[in-house]
Formats: structure tokens, sequence, C-alpha cells
């Protein structure tokens, strides 16, 4: 059975079904059609099924290009109707896991996805989950549900697999094509048929010995990025209380050619990754009665973020003889990072709640976000609209303060129109300022 889909591979007749048309799964779906393979995708948000076939962006870093080809390729179809899915040969599942109101992991989209295949699953078929989750899901999870609903049996009558996304949206430098993907499978023929389908399109693959090694891997290195922004962040208070420049440091100490990584400091974490995955291992850590201390840690150190950074906001006001109570402040970036239109889980949205706890009157700029959308927790702040970026507006605000630095805006004209400016990026370095303009690193 496995040659038959091996051959398919090879002659590109093979056709890649993903599940979730969002930051990873569409993005995937151009990978696999640009090197000609035949790809289906799959939404229960019929508005981006909608705008997929009609050629209309809805993510904006990814550009209009893509969504034209793809809209008027022979070989693209994007769909609502799962009884689809018997047309093709592999299904990935690219579904949000974010965590519950405990913080624990939300496992619901992952397992009706899976519910859903399982009553289309038909021999040969191979599916593979991409959505980043605890060691063990693929197999502990997916695969009863994916038996008990079909009757077929995982590595005889059909393959499954794990393979991590570790797509970084806005790297100009890599995209899916160009990151190495690691994949574990259940069973060496799941592993091969996996690995020859993104050989396809993938610059690398790198086997590993099965799933949840494959699962592990994507979750030690957001970890890794956690527990590292919540050292610089730490560090950040501590160097700016005896009055050493942290980027400085971290800018002199990259310059030592090993052993140093560098990562830099800000107002918080943010998007569907590093801010939610390192708890997806705390949890399945305890039912092995082990606990993750720096995961936790490092939690702490930078959900304190937003404190500091309004903390040292009161400051500057003060030294401008202002009270936070009744001072207008704008902030600059919705976004959780730069030159994205992605405001999931951004420490903004914290930040503008403290600010408005202490009587402050919030406004944003974001040239990637013209309005809140609707988000699961911070329903207060929807339909807000980003102000106009000129001098007249933002001359009103008593204080700016720059939650993200998108490359766009021109910090420079920002120092010409405002007198205090709280910078939580460094984007202001290399700007000089006018005497009676104030620049609080915070
Ligand atoms: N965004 C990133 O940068 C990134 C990077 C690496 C890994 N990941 C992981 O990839 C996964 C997907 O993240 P994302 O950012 O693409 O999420 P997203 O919210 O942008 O996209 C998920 C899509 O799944 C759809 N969906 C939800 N339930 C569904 C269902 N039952 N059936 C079909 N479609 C359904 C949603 O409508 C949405 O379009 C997550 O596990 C995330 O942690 C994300």
């Amino acid at each position: 059975m496995i040659d038959v889909q091996l051959n398919k591979i090879q002659k590109k007749q093979f056709t890649v079904g993903i599940i979730g048309l969002g930051y990873v799964g569409l993005p995937l779906m151009w990978t696999f059609h640009n090197n000609d393979m035949r790809v289906l995708g799959f939404d229960i948000d019929e508005k981006k099924v909608e705008n997929l076939k009609n050629g209309i962006p809805y993510i904006k870093h990814l550009g209009t290009e893509m969504m034209e080809a793809l809209a008027n390729s022979d070989i693209a179809d994007a769909t609502t109707d799962f009884s689809r899915l018997n047309e093709a040969d592999a299904i990935l599942l690219c579904v949000p896991t974010p965590l519950d109101q405990h913080r624990e992991p939300d496992m619901s989209y992952v397992e009706q996805t899976t519910e859903t295949v399982s009553k289309h699953l038909r021999k040969g078929q191979l599916v593979i989950l991409e959505s980043t989750t605890w060691p063990g899901t693929t197999e502990e999870l997916m695969i009863p549900i994916l038996e008990k609903n079909s009757g077929l049996k995982a590595g005889t009558d059909f393959y499954v697999a794990y393979s991590p996304e570790r797509e970084d949206p806005g790297n100009a430098d890599f995209n899916t094509a160009k990151i190495p993907k690691v994949v574990g499978g259940h069973g060496p023929e799941a592993l091969k048929l996996a690995l020859a389908m993104y050989d396809t399109a993938i610059v690398e693959t790198v086997p590993v010995s099965d799933c949840k090694t494959a699962e592990a891997v994507k979750l030690t290195e957001n970890i890794f990025r956690s527990v590292n922004i919540a050292l610089v962040n730490e560090l950040k208070v501590v160097y700016e209380a005896m009055g050493i420049d942290v980027h400085e440091v971290i800018d002199a100490a990259a310059t030592k050619p090993f052993g140093f990584m560098k990562f830099t400091p800000g107002p918080g974490l943010g998007g569907h990754c590093i801010p939610i995955d390192p708890f997806y291992l705390t949890w399945k850590a305890r039912e092995f009665e082990k606990h993750t201390r720096f995961i936790e840690l490092a939690g702490e150190v930078n959900t304190n973020m937003p404190s500091y950074v309004v903390d040292r906001t009161m400051l500057a006001l003060n030294a401008h003889k202002k009270a936070m109570n009744g001072s207008k402040i704008l902030v600059i970036g919705l976004a959780y990072k730069p030159d994205v239109d992605d405001m999931r889980e951004s420490p903004t949205f914290k930040i503008f709640d403290l600010l408005k706890s202490l009587g402050a009157e919030v406004a944003y700029y974001d040239p990637f976000i013209p309005e809140v959308l609707p988000t699961r927790e911070h329903s207060d702040w929807t339909g807000t609209k980003s102000i106009e970026w000129n001098k007249e507006t933002v001359y009103e605000f008593d204080a700016v303060l720059i939650s993200t630095n998108h490359s766009t805006i021109d910090y420079a004209e920002l120092a010409e129109w405002s007198e205090c400016v709280v910078d939580t990026r460094n984007a202001m370095r290399g700007v000089v300022a006018k005497n009676d303009v104030h620049i609080f690193k915070a």
C-alpha cells in the first residue's frame, strides 16, 4: 500500500489536504502548491474559505500574490465541505491549541477535527498533526479516535505522523519552505511516507524516533525562547536600576562568537505560541509527578513586564509634572511583534488595561491593525480604532508608549511630535531628540 502512495508523491499525483487555513495552514498550502502538489484546504470559517477562493487576502503579511495565485490555480481548492476529505492522500491538521481559562491545554479543536477526519478516513491515507501540543497527543489522543470511528488500524490501514510547524510569521529570511521540518512517525512506514511528502516542498526533513519526540522538539524550542526572554527581561529591570542600558549590554555580549545567543527584552510575551506552549509541557509533566520550575518562573517574570512598563510610564509622566490619572497615553503597536497583524495574546492589551485602571485615557496606533477585532479575553477593547498618524493627533498625547516596533514607523518623526516617549523595544535607538524631549527606556 505504501508503494502506491510513494509513487503518487513522486508523480505529483498526491493530494495534500490541510485543515485550518490560518497563520500556519495557509502558508503550508502555498508551499506544497508551489511545488506542483495538488492542495485542498479545509476550514470551518466560511469567510476564510470564500476569501481564499476569491483571492482576497486575510493575513496581511502574506500579501496578495499568494492569494491570487491560489484562487486562480487548477491544483488548489478550498472548502468547508469535510466530506471531501476522502479526496486527500494526506490530511494535515493545523488547528489552534490554546489554553483554557484555567491555563490548561484546550484540546477541543484537535479533538473535533480528529473526529471529523475519522468519519471520512479511508485506507492508505496519511494523517499528520502539525499543531503544537503536549508529548503523547498524536498517539494517546488522536489515534484512538481515528481507529474507533473508522474501524481501521493505524500503521496497517492508514498512517499517522506528527510534524511541528515552525513558521515564524513576518520573518523575511525564513518561510515554511526554508525551515527544516522535524517529523516523527507512528511506525517506520508512516515516517517514510511523511518524509517523502515533505521532501517535495521543504528544504530539509529531520526524522526523529517517534511522534512524542517530535512533539517534545517543538515544545523545547518554545520553552527555550520563553525562558531566555524572561532572563533578558529580568536583566533589563536590574540594569535599569543600575543605570546600565540592557540593549547595549546584549549587543556587546552578542559579539562573542560562541556560547551566547541574543534575545531582546520587551513589554512581555505575546502571540499564539511562546506564552502558551510551555504550559502544555507543565500540564503533561504533572502526570509523571514532575515539576517545570523554569517554565513557571519564566511565565511569572514575563507576565509581570506590562506592570513594569506601566510603572515606568508613570515615572515618565512624573518627570513632566503630570499624573497618570487623567493623562492621555498613546500606545504604539497592538500586534505582538513587528510587522504582522496578529494581536493574539499581545501584552499591549494588558498595558491598555493597566493604564485604564489608573485613570489614563488610552488610544493606540498600529499600521497593521486598523481596528481591534473581537478576542476571547479583551472584549472591552473590541471596535477601538487606531488613530491617524500625524503630528496634530500625536501631539495631543501626554506620553507615547512604544509597545511594538513596527518597521514602517518613522521614530525620528515621533521624537518631533511627542515630548515624552516610553520605549519598551529600543525603537528610538539612534534617534537624536531635542532637549525638551524625554525618551524613557522601559
Ligand atoms: N501562528 C504561528 O506563528 C505558529 C507557529 C508555529 C506553530 N503554530 C501552531 O499551529 C497551530 C495553528 O496555529 P495558527 O496560528 O495557524 O492558528 P489560526 O487561528 O491562525 O488558524 C487556525 C485555523 O483553524 C480553523 N479551525 C478551527 N477549528 C477548526 C475545525 N474544527 N475544523 C477546521 N478548521 C478549524 C480556524 O478557523 C482557523 O482558520 C497551533 O497549534 C499553533 O500553536 C503557530
